[in-house]
């Protein structure tokens, strides 16, 4: 039996536009490449089908068609409303091989500019596997892996089984945030379809695989809970993922982001950037590069003693507020910029943040604030003009700006996080008895691997120990050369 691929993209047009650039990516993804070449053959991911939740960016295309050299299916939704890169998405569905009028690749359920009814619409269709199932003459077929970022997928499964168990899914309250009620509306809707269809998924998940700081985080709260269903892999705490792509890759991508969105000269002017964890030590560089003076804010001492040393003034941000030309948030936590905040802003100042929800910025606060008028410039960025006759510039709706305002990170960076994503749903996939319900990071010698398979493109030149040197600081030659617990 053949049935059309199912997908919702912008516009299939842009698939040819998307594999021009997918072509170009693939050179700058050594690290998917090398497993391609090394993993092609044996197809280590045959039988996995992968509901994929992650920005639908062209470096994301060739992590999908990564997958499916292994062997896996995949179906692919973004993690966020605007981060899709509507060409990266036409050429997925299209795929190598097919035609526009004959899409062959693999559906992808993602556009620019989503709303959250169809952002939520869109993770729910990469459980829907119905397609699938008729494809090959089952019954009812279901993914067996998720890859996520941030959680949304992930949280999706846990809220449907919790809800499906109790019978019923609950009102909402006042206090229930407009995204959860979307969220309530959309398992009240598959709970009236099938009674008990998110405790058949989450019985054939054999794992999930989480990109980012704020989906390892629920990872473990869940799990100190005991209501994880099923292992997980942080790959977010490999070395080569948050100490390259939070850091690196913001430092490229943040200033990509205010450049694409207001052009407005970084150097000279006051900048504040709160949190100087991984994602904030790379905005406060990045910005510093460019001539800014740079506050930073933190709650944790020993990163705020990092960023003194750094060079950088350490304030909390009301103590400065009337400064600040630009605002950036980086800290994964809630209410960092608050009202009282973005009324003490100077006029036109820019706020922007690169942590991973929008709870951030106090949007909901802005949106109610009597007297407050928004006006879209374009897409994505929008003047508040607040009572106090000042306006702020609020970018992405206060959602994601470096993939919102612009491409999220290049391509070598995510090769590093995607090559580590690879490895680890091929641990969760192939090596099922070693990973109990828990959160589980990839061993050391994979994450030594991951760096290994990018150093020739940049050139870079190992020295190699003698047998001599490495008996002497007691590591094998060929490593791995640190203990668990070292920082780098
Ligand atoms: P991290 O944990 O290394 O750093 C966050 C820092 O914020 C910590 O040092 C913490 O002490 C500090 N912090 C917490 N509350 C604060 C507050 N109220 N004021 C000031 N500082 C505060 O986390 P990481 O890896 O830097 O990630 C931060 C966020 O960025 C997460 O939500 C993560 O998911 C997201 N992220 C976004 C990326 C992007 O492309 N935009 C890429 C990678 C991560």
């Amino acid at each position: 039996v053949t049935t059309a691929l199912p997908y919702k993209v912008a516009d299939l047009s842009l698939a040819e536009a998307g594999r021009h650039q997918l072509r170009l990516a693939e050179n700058e993804m050594p690290g998917l490449m090398a497993l391609r070449a090394e993993f092609g053959e044996s197809k280590p991911l045959a039988g996995a089908r992968i509901a994929g939740s992650l920005h639908m960016t062209v470096q994301t295309a060739v992590l999908i068609e990564t997958l499916v050299t292994l062997g896996a299916q995949v179906r692919w939704a973004s993690c966020n409303i605007f981060s899709t890169q509507d060409e990266a998405a036409a050429a997925v569905v299209v795929g190598p091989d097919g035609t526009r009028d004959d899409p062959k690749g693999v559906p992808v359920f993602a556009w620019k500019g989503e709303s959250l009814e169809e952002y939520w619409w869109a993770t729910d269709r990469i459980f829907d596997w119905s397609a699938e199932a008729a494809a090959s003459g089952a019954d009812w077929i279901g993914p067996n892996m998720i890859l996520d970022d941030g959680g949304d997928a992930t949280l999706l499964v846990h809220q449907g089984r919790e809800f499906e168990v109790a019978g019923s899914v609950p009102e909402a309250t006042d206090a229930t945030s407009h995204e959860f009620r979307v969220v309530l509306d959309t398992l009240r809707r598959s709970l009236e379809l099938s009674p008990d269809r998110w405790t058949r998924i989450a019985a054939e998940l054999k794992g999930v695989t989480e990109e980012t700081t704020t989906g390892v985080h629920r990872l473990y709260e869940l799990h100190a809970k005991g209501e994880l269903l099923f292992p997980a892999i942080n790959v977010n705490d490999s070395v080569t993922k948050s100490k390259f792509d939070n850091k690196y890759g913001i430092r490229h991508s943040l200033p990509d982001g205010l450049n694409r969105a207001t052009d407005v000269l970084i150097g000279g002017k006051v900048v504040f950037v709160a949190g100087y964890g991984d994602v904030g030590k790379g905005a406060a560089e990045a910005l510093r590069g460019q001539g800014a003076r740079v506050i930073v804010s933190e709650i944790d001492p020993i990163n705020a003693l990092q960023a003194a040393m750094d060079g950088y003034q350490v304030s909390r941000l009301e103590s400065v507020i009337g400064e600040i030309d630009i605002l950036v948030t980086g800290t994964g936590n809630k209410d960092v910029v608050r009202l009282e905040h973005l009324l003490g802003l100077k006029h036109l100042a820019v706020v922007a943040n690169v942590g991973h929800f929008d709870n951030e910025i106090d949007m909901a606060g802005l949106e109610s604030l009597p007297g407050a008028e928004r006006i879209e410039i374009k897409p994505q960025v929008h003047e508040w003009r607040l009572p106090t006759g000042r306006s702020v510039l609020v970018l992405s709706e206060g959602r994601l700006m470096n993939l919102g305002n612009a491409t999220g990170h290049p391509s070598f960076v995510m090769s590093n996080s995607f090559t580590n994503q690879v490895l680890a749903q091929i641990e969760l996939w192939t090596r099922p008895d070693a990973y109990p319900v828990g959160v589980y990071v990839l061993p050391k010698h994979l994450d030594e691997k991951v760096a290994r398979l990018h150093l020739d493109a940049l050139g870079v030149e190992l020295t190699v120990l003698t047998p001599e040197q490495a008996a002497y600081i007691g590591v094998p030659v060929e490593g791995p050369y640190k203990v668990d617990h070292y920082r780098y």
